[in-house]
C-alpha cells in the first residue's frame, strides 16, 4: 500500500474535542454501528471533553500539517501499557490511504514502549472493513462480548 497522504501526530488537548467527535459523527457511520452512543454531536463533544479532562484516555490525532486539516484520530481507554484501544476513526475522504495503519503501528510502538503486551479492539459485528483492517494488521478473534463486540488482539 502506497501512502497517499503524510499526516503527522500529536496528542489532542481540550480543544480538539469538538474537532474530534465531528470526526467521530461523520466516520462511525463506516462501522455500522447498531447504537448510536450519542444522539447527537454535541453529547458526543462532551463525551470528549470529559475523556480528555480527566485523562481517562490518551487520543492521538493524525492531520495534515499544511492545512491542519484532522484526517484521523485513535484513542487508548486507561492506561496506555494496556494497549485497549477504544476508538479510530479516519475521515471518509482519507479512507484506504494507510492513516489508519500509521494511527495502529504508531500505537503499537507507544504501548510497546510503556512495557506493554498486546493490543486489545472490538469490533461491531457488521463491521467488515474493520475485520479486514484488523485481520491486515495480526490482530486474530477472541470472541464475542456480552455487549455484541467481537474482541481482537494482538501480541506485541
Ligand atoms: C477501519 C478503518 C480505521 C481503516 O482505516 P484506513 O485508513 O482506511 O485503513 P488503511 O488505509 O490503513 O488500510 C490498510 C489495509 O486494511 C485493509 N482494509 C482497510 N479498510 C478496509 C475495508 N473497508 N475493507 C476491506 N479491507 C480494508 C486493507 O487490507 C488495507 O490495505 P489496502 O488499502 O492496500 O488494500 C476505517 O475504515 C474507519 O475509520 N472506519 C470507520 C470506523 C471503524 O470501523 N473503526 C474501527 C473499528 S473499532
Amino acid at each position: 500500500m502506497s501512502m497517499a497522504v503524510l499526516p503527522e501526530l500529536r496528542w489532542a488537548q481540550l480543544p480538539d474535542a469538538k474537532p474530534l467527535a465531528e470526526l467521530e459523527w461523520r466516520s462511525a457511520v463506516y462501522e455500522q454501528r447498531r447504537r448510536p452512543v450519542c444522539r447527537n454531536v454535541q453529547q458526543l463533544i462532551e463525551v470528549w471533553c470529559e475523556r480528555i479532562r480527566q485523562k481517562t484516555h490518551s487520543v492521538m490525532l493524525a492531520y495534515l500539517p499544511e492545512e491542519l486539516t484532522l484526517v484521523g484520530m485513535l484513542s487508548f481507554a486507561g492506561s496506555i501499557v494496556a494497549g485497549e484501544i477504544n476508538a479510530l476513526y479516519i475521515e471518509p475522504d482519507y479512507l484506504r490511504q494507510g492513516v489508519g495503519t500509521l494511527l495502529m503501528r504508531t500505537a503499537e510502538q507507544l504501548t510497546v514502549l510503556h512495557g506493554g503486551k498486546r493490543l486489545l479492539v472490538g469490533v461491531e459485528p457488521r463491521n467488515e472493513g474493520g475485520f479486514e483492517f484488523y485481520k491486515a494488521l495480526g490482530f486474530i478473534v477472541d470472541g464475542v462480548e456480552p455487549s455484541g463486540l467481537t474482541v481482537m488482539h494482538k501480541e506485541i
